[in-house]
This record gives structure tokens, C-alpha cells and sequence, in this order.
């Protein structure tokens, strides 16, 4: 029985975002995996109850100006006071798509969730530069690692 829960939240503007956050998707939803409920959100729609229901969670986001783009700062400016002391140490991963950098992307989003008091359990992926398809199987296997110590409870 799913009795643990991930959420995936991602944005993507031109589509190479949605090729990581398939891959890791299919590395949550692995067949092998029972006991976990995983619920997939676009950053515009995703929301404070989402985030409350999940056990833990994986963001996914381009680097747009330097930043996270501004569909997950949306998200997280929406469920910041709502979540805000209720997520004690709740674990998380990140991954971020940007055409030649990407660290502006991790450390804004880093920068908000410690204000959320959640933990970081993975290190993050970043594809920057040139697609890198090889870099899919690490997305794949940051959503079966989530999704894997959920289960076994060892976050
Ligand atoms: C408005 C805009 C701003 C961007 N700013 C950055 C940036 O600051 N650093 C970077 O490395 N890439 C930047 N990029 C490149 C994107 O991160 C890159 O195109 C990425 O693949 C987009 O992801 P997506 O295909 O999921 O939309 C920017 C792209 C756009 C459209």
C-alpha cells in the first residue's frame, strides 16, 4: 500500500526541464517501489496543500536571469506562510536545466526552502550547457532514490 507520498514540481519554458523531470519521474514511479504515492505538479498550479501532503519532495526549474524561474518563485511565494513551520525537516532534491550556468537557479531556491526548514537529502542535478542525454539517467535515479528512502524510512 503507497502510504508515504513524493511530489514533483517543475517548470519548464522550451521543454528540456520536462525531459528531466519525466526522467525522474519514471525513477520514482519505479515498478519495484510500493509503498510510495507520487504526485507530479506544474509550479503554476502546484500549492500549499501539495506540499503539505508530501512526505517529500523534488523541484525542478531552468535558471532564468540568474534565478529559479519565475513559475517556481511563483509556487514558492504561494505556499511559503502556509507551509511556514510545518514542514520540520521534510527532505528534498533539486534539479535545474541552464544553458551555461544554473548555480544562481540552485542557491535562490536553496536560499527559500531553508526558510522552510526542510533538508536537502540528495545533491542536486544540474544540466548546464549543451544537452547532456547521458545526465537523464541521474535524473532517473534521484526520483528512485527519493522515492527508495521514503520507503525504507531512511530520511
Ligand atoms: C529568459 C531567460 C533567461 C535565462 N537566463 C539564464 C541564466 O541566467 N543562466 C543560464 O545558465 N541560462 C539562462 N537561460 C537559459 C535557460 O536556462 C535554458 O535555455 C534552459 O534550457 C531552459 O530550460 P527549459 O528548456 O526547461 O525551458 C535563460 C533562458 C531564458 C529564456
Amino acid at each position: 500500500m503507497a502510504d508515504k507520498h513524493l511530489l514533483i514540481v517543475f517548470h519548464s519554458q522550451s521543454g528540456t526541464t520536462t525531459r528531466m523531470a519525466e526522467a525522474v519521474i519514471r525513477g520514482a514511479n519505479n515498478s519495484d517501489i510500493e509503498g510510495v504515492e507520487v504526485r507530479v505538479r506544474s509550479a503554476l498550479e502546484a500549492n500549499a496543500e501539495d506540499l503539505l501532503w508530501a512526505d517529500a519532495f523534488i523541484l525542478g526549474t531552468p535558471e532564468n536571469f540568474g534565478y529559479m524561474s519565475g513559475a517556481m518563485k511563483y509556487f514558492l511565494d504561494r505556499v511559503y506562510y502556509a507551509c511556514e513551520g510545518k514542514l520540520n525537516g521534510l527532505p528534498y532534491a533539486l534539479f535545474v536545466r541552464a544553458g551555461n550556468d544554473g548555480t544562481g537557479a540552485l542557491s535562490s531556491m536553496r536560499r527559500i526552502l531553508s526558510g522552510l526548514a526542510v533538508k536537502e537529502v540528495q545533491e542536486a542535478i544540474l544540466v548546464a550547457g549543451e544537452f547532456d542525454e547521458s545526465r537523464l539517467a541521474d535524473c532517473e535515479e534521484l526520483g528512485l532514490t527519493l522515492a527508495a528512502g521514503l520507503e525504507a524510512g531512511i530520511f
